[in-house]
C-alpha cells in the first residue's frame, strides 16, 4: 500500500460505499490519456488563406506538448467538399487541400509520437460525401456495382416513408435524384448521403480504410455518428411526430453491435488503438454495451446525456450530478468514459456551464477544467478551453458559417418563423461558438491568420490568448497545465473510485477520489455567489493539489464556504 490511511472518514449523506476497493480495471494507456481535441480549420493557418492547415499544427507541436495533454483527436482532415467542415468525405485515404498533403501529415504523426502524444483520427463513415467516387458511380445507374453501396428508394414505388434529417433544408432525409429515378437517404446534409452498412463489401472498403491509417500509425478512431449506421431497410413508417424525439429510431438500431463486433475483429483488435463512438445509444445499458472489453466491440464510451443539461435560462446542478454518477455507477467495473464538457459541436464549455462574464470567465473556466481534470474518465479537452474561450455570440446570420444553421434559418424564413429568436438561440447554442479561431497573441486576427479567418475571431482575443496568458502564473492556461500534470502524478485521478458528496447541494459538485487508501477531494462552486458544502468528511491533515483561488479556502472538512466559482482539490491524509 503506497499510502497509510491516516484520516477518519465520517461520511454523512454518501452515495456509494467508499471503503469500496479500486475498480478492477486493467490498466491501459487511453484510460490514462489525457485527450486534446483540435479543429483543424480553427488551429493554426500557416498559408494564410483564412483556414488553419496541418503545417500550421506542426508549428505549434511544443504548445501542444506543455499543454501535458498526451493524445491528440483530429476532426476530419480528408478531401472533402467541406459542405459540413470535413464531415463529407470524398477521398478517405486524401487530405483536404486546404489543410495540406500526405507528407504533412505524416510529419505531423512522427512529431507527435515523438513528443509521447498518439493521434486519434476522426471516422465518418455512417455517411460519405456525395463527391466520393463511390456515390459519383453508385448513382450513375440502378445496375453499378456501386448502387448498394448507399440507400435507395425506386421513385415508382411513390415517396419513401419520411425520415427526418437533421441538416437538410426541409429535414426530408429522402433526396430525389433523376439520373435513376430514386430516391437517396441521407440523415444529415444532402451532400453527404448515408452509406448502406448491410452491404458486406461496404464494410471490407471501410476496414481498409481504418487499416491504412492504423498501418501509417495512428492510435485511435473517434467513430463519427456512427449510432446511426444500422437501420432497417424494409423503410417501416415511423410513428406521426417522431422526429421530435427521433433518437430511438435511428440510434443502435438491429445490426449495431454485429457491424462494431466485425469491426474489432477485423481491424480494432489487431491494433493498440482507442475506439470511441460518437454518443452511446439511448440507455445506460446501450453504453455499457458499446464498450464492455468482453463483448470486443469499442474500448470507450462517449454519451451526450450531460451535455445537453444546460439551457440559457440555467441548468439544474443537481440533475447534471445525478446523471455524470449514474453513468459513473454503470462503469465501475467496467467499460470506461470519455469525460468532456465541449466538442466542435457545442457551443464553448464556460458559456454553457458556468459564467463567461468578464468578472468569472477565468475562474469558472479554470473550474471546469478542474472538472474534467479530475473526474473518473479520459478527459477530452476542446481546444481553446485551456485558455477560457467563450462564445462569440454573432449577431448577424451572415456571421454564422454552420451548414445546418443556415439552412433552418433558411427553413425559418421560407416559413415565417422566428428568425429573432432564432438568432438569440443561436448566441447560446450554436456550434459556430465553438469554432472560432485559437487566440495565440493580441496580433492582428489573434495570430491565427495572416489572412481573413473563415470565422471571425473573437474580441476579447485581446486579453484572453496563449502569449498573455503564457507568461501569467495564474492564468487559465498555466492552471490547466498544473491539473494534467497532478492527473499524471496521482493515479488515484485515473483509477480511483469517485464518490459524489453532499448530493443534493444544488450550487456544488464536490466527490472524492480513492484508490489504495490514497484520498483526494475535488470541490466546485457552480455558481457565482457563495455556496456553503456540507462534506462530513473529519479529517486529520491535507495537503492542498490545487485551486483556483489565490487565497486558500479555510480547511474544514465537515463543511465548506466555497466563494463563487470556486475550484479546489485537496489530498486528505
Ligand atoms: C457528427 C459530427 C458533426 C457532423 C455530423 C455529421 O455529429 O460531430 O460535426 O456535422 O456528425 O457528420
Amino acid at each position: 500500500m503506497k499510502y497509510l490511511p491516516i484520516i477518519l472518514l465520517a461520511l454523512i449523506g454518501i452515495s456509494c460505499n467508499t471503503k469500496e476497493k479500486a475498480t478492477p480495471q486493467e490498466k491501459t494507456w487511453w484510460k490514462e490519456a489525457i485527450v486534446y481535441q483540435l479543429y483543424p480549420r480553427s488551429f493554426k493557418d500557416s498559408d494564410g488563406d483564412g483556414v488553419g492547415d496541418l503545417k500550421g499544427v506542426l508549428s505549434e507541436l511544443d504548445y501542444i506538448q506543455r499543454l501535458g495533454v498526451t493524445a491528440v483527436w483530429f476532426n476530419p482532415i480528408f478531401t472533402s467538399p467541406n459542405d459540413d467542415n470535413g464531415y463529407d468525405v470524398s477521398d478517405y485515404r486524401g487530405i483536404m487541400k486546404e489543410f495540406g498533403t500526405m507528407a504533412d501529415f505524416d510529419s505531423l504523426l512522427k512529431g507527435l509520437h515523438q513528443r509521447k502524444i498518439r493521434v486519434v483520427m476522426d471516422l465518418v463513415v455512417n455517411h460519405s460525401s456525395d463527391e466520393h467516387e463511390w456515390f459519383r458511380q453508385s448513382r450513375s445507374s440502378r445496375t453499378s456495382p456501386y448502387r448498394n453501396y448507399y440507400h435507395w428508394w425506386p421513385a415508382e414505388k411513390g415517396k419513401p416513408p419520411y425520415r427526418y434529417s437533421l441538416f437538410d433544408v426541409n429535414h426530408d432525409a429522402w433526396m430525389y435524384d433523376s439520373a435513376t429515378n430514386a430516391y437517396y437517404l441521407h440523415f444529415f446534409s444532402r451532400k453527404q448521403p448515408d452509406l448502406n452498412w448491410e452491404n458486406p463489401k461496404l464494410r471490407d472498403e471501410v476496414y481498409d480504410i481504418m487499416k491504412f491509417w492504423a498501418d501509417k500509425g495512428i492510435d485511435g478512431f473517434r467513430l463519427d455518428a456512427f449510432g446511426f449506421a444500422a437501420k432497417d431497410t424494409l423503410w417501416p413508417a415511423f410513428p406521426k411526430g417522431y422526429e421530435k424525439n427521433f433518437m430511438p429510431y435511428y440510434s443502435m438500431q438491429k445490426g449495431l453491435h454485429d457491424y462494431l463486433r466485425e469491426m474489432n475483429s477485423e481491424v480494432l483488435s489487431k491494433y493498440d488503438v482507442l475506439s470511441v463512438a460518437e454518443g452511446a445509444g439511448n440507455s445506460l445499458q446501450d453504453a455499457h454495451d458499446l464498450v464492455d472489453a468482453d463483448r470486443h466491440e469499442l474500448n470507450m464510451a462517449y454519451p451526450f446525456d450531460w451535455i445537453d443539461v444546460p439551457k440559457p435560462e440555467g441548468y439544474d446542478l443537481v440533475k447534471l450530478k445525478g446523471i455524470i454518477s449514474n453513468f459513473d455507477s454503470a462503469f465501475r467495473q467496467k467499460g470506461w468514459l470519455a469525460m468532456f464538457l465541449a466538442n466542435h459541436d457545442q457551443a464553448r464549455m464556460v458559456s454553457r456551464f458556468a459564467s463567461d462574464a468578464p468578472e468569472f470567465r477565468d475562474l469558472s473556466s479554470k473550474m471546469l477544467n478542474t472538472f474534467i481534470l479530475t473526474m473518473r474518465g479520459t478527459p477530452f479537452v476542446y481546444y481553446g478551453d485551456e485558455l477560457g474561450m467563450s462564445n462569440i455570440r454573432f449577431d448577424r446570420i451572415e456571421d454564422y458559417r454552420d451548414m445546418p444553421t443556415l439552412n433552418e434559418y433558411q427553413r425559418l424564413k421560407n416559413t415565417g418563423g422566428d428568425l429573432r429568436q432564432f438568432i438569440e438561440n443561436l448566441k447560446f447554442g450554436c456550434r459556430d461558438n465553438g469554432r472560432t479561431p485559437m487566440q495565440w497573441n493580441d496580433r492582428t486576427q489573434a495570430g491565427f491568420t495572416s489572412g481573413t479567418p473563415w470565422i471571425k475571431v473573437h474580441p476579447n482575443y485581446t486579453s484572453v490568448n496563449v502569449a498573455a496568458e503564457a507568461v501569467d502564473s495564474t492564468s487559465c492556461l498555466n492552471y490547466f497545465r498544473t491539473l494534467t500534470k497532478l492527473r499524471k502524478d496521482y493515479p488515484t485521478l485515473v483509477y480511483g473510485t469517485y464518490t459524489l458528496l453532499d448530493k443534493n447541494n444544488p450550487d456544488v459538485y464536490a466527490y472524492l477520489r480513492e484508490l489504495d487508501g490514497e484520498k483526494i477531494l475535488v470541490a466546485l462552486n457552480f455558481t457565482d455567489h457563495k455556496a456553503d458544502v456540507k462534506l462530513g468528511l473529519t479529517v486529520a491533515k491535507a495537503g492542498r493539489l490545487a485551486g483556483n483561488y489565490a487565497q486558500p479556502i479555510d480547511q474544514k472538512f465537515d463543511y465548506m464556504r466555497m466563494r463563487p466559482y470556486e475550484a479546489v482539490v485537496w489530498k486528505l491524509e
